[in-house]
């Protein structure tokens, strides 16, 4: 890992909101309370659960404990970290010295890239204030034991729970956009940071699992840009993993479309390998509001 050099002061995010009526959430004692009197319990493990009860698609939506799990066990392998790192260096680049920045990681599951980030800026001169938001309940308590400092929230990307335009920077990493909510949620000229894989993004694992590999067309060229955006920069990060033994492999192909989509042959085919190089391919784009 590296380190950006200066002195990072991180600050707590101020901007969370009511899911109800939008007015700013305070925090008293273990609650959070917005001017109309709408009450959130804080959990034990510090996270504020700001999801409604109609915001939700099923009785516990997004990634299961499981996948949860899974997640953590292959990001906790340092697998992934060139990623980090380049997610970084992009946020470095896009802040500034001066006002603080508050940095919103939608869909940030068990918090891996916002703990690796701070991890890297530590040294950063600039007053940052982080959020990570995510639909899943199991998903937030695991990034709760991750990192105290940042303020967590389960919540939808839709609506995300924070103050209109209060947002400089959205990070949505393999994740579930919502260019709407994101919009409403970002400040004149705030960008988001979009991670995505690449065309050639676990190839290896794919031949096995399917019959026919199709290259997969590239995401600049399937991505519309939504009204009011604009693409400020784009960048590629290739490179080699070694995944060496069965346990691993499995929770990496959980992480991925692929477990959902493979037949049961393509399945049973990844339960018999035992080691594996693989292509990591990932798209970074930052857009723009205008
Ligand atoms: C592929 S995972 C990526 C997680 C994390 N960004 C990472 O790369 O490790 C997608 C995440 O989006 C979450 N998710 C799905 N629908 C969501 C929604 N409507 N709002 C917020 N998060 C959502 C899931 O619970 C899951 O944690
Ligand atoms: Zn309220």
């Amino acid at each position: 890992m590296r380190n950006f050099g200066v002195n990072m002061k991180i600050i707590k995010a101020h901007n969370l909101a009511c899911p109800i009526d939008g007015k700013r959430l305070e925090s008293h004692e273990m609650q959070m309370i917005c001017g109309n009197g709408h009450a959130f319990d804080m959990a034990r493990q510090g996270y504020v659960n700001l999801l409604l009860v109609q915001h939700k698609r099923s009785k516990q939506p997004g990634d299961s404990k499981e996948m949860v799990d899974a997640r953590t066990d292959f990001l906790n392998s340092g697998a992934y970290e060139p990623i980090a790192s380049k997610l970084a260096e992009i946020i470095f680049a896009q802040t500034s010295d001066g006002n603080s920045t508050c940095i919103l990681d939608a869909g940030c599951g068990e918090g891996y890239y916002l703990d690796a980030i701070i991890n890297e800026l530590k040294g950063d001169s600039r007053a940052l204030s982080f959020i990570g938001l995510d639909i899943s309940k199991d998903a937030i308590i695991g990034a709760s034991k991750r990192n105290k400092q940042i303020t967590w929230i389960v919540g939808t990307n839709i609506h995300p729970p924070v103050e209109e335009a209060s947002v400089d920077i959205i990070l949505c990493v393999f994740g579930f956009r919502s260019f709407d909510g994101f919009k409403k949620t970002l400040k004149p000229g705030g960008k988001i940071i979009l991670v995505d894989p690449g065309p050639d993004h676990l190839n290896e694992l794919r031949e096995i699992i399917y019959l026919d590999v199709k290259k997969s067309d590239s995401q600049d060229s399937l991505m519309l840009m939504p009204e009011g955006l604009s693409l400020l920069d784009s960048k590629k990060l290739q490179f080699k993993i070694s995944v060496n033994n069965n346990r691993q492999l499995q929770h990496l192909f959980l992480m991925t479309p692929h477990f959902y989509r493979a037949s049961k042959n393509g399945r049973e085919a990844v339960e018999n390998i035992q080691e594996l190089d693989l292509t990591v391919d990932v798209v970074f784009r930052v857009l723009q509001m205008q």
